[in-house]
């Protein structure tokens, strides 16, 4: 499957692409893990070549089971790719009436609604593409303490669901979001 979403740009933010991650995305990659929040709070560490390749391997054979589908997001120049802004990844390892997001946003793009708006299009691309198999529900979960990650959920309109408790590898609570297919949580 190969996909490609556009976010249109806003007065104050460059236009995105998303498209499925690639063997070329090694050097971005390592470059947005030199950033210590991004390395807390992922709890993932890409230094390497080699552990870059090691991730991008398991981004491809997530499109290829179908479980794993993540976006790298770049910032759209006129239909050329600038810098790497990010990450989406929609998560499909049980129900197919619900599948789990996730996003990180390099450090030097933050505070600018690329996570928000690159889950809004992930969020929209899902239950459109995936209807069909009776997707209904979408789960964002993110530590007690992440209160950007959360703010990105209450933007996008993944309601607040419950408090869930403590569980390898986060030592402390998260809090379990909801969005549902057409409406509200
Ligand atoms: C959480 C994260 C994805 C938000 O991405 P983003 O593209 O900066 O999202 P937004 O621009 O909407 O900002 C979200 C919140 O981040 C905070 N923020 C704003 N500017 C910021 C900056 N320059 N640097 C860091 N955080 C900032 C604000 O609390 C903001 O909320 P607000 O809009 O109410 O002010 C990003 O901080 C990140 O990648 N963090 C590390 C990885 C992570 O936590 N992933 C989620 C795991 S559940």
């Amino acid at each position: 499957m190969k996909v490609i979403l556009r976010v249109d740009a806003t007065p104050s933010a460059s236009a995105l692409l998303l498209r499925p991650w690639h063997a070329d995305d090694v050097d971005p990659l390592i470059g947005a893990y030199r950033d210590a929040t991004l390395r807390h709070w992922t709890g993932l560490a890409v230094e390497s070549t080699a552990d870059a390749e090691e991730w991008l391997e398991l981004q491809r054979r997530g499109w290829e089971s179908g479980e794993r589908l993540g976006f790298a997001v770049y910032e759209d120049r006129s239909g050329d790719e600038g810098e790497l802004a990010g990450n989406v990844v929609l998560k499909r390892t049980g129900s197919p009436a619900s599948a789990e997001v996730g996003y990180w946003t390099a450090a030097h793009a933050r505070g600018r609604g690329v996570a928000p708006r690159a889950l809004e299009a992930l969020t929209h691309w899902a239950f459109d593409a995936f209807a069909v198999e009776g997707l209904k529900r979408l789960d964002l979960l993110h530590q007690i303490d992440n209160l950007a990650s959360c703010r990105v959920a209450e933007k996008t309109g993944y309601l607040f669901h419950q408090v869930l408790p403590a569980q390898p590898p986060f030592p402390r609570d998260g809090h379990l979001h909801i969005r549902r297919a057409g409406g509200p949580a």
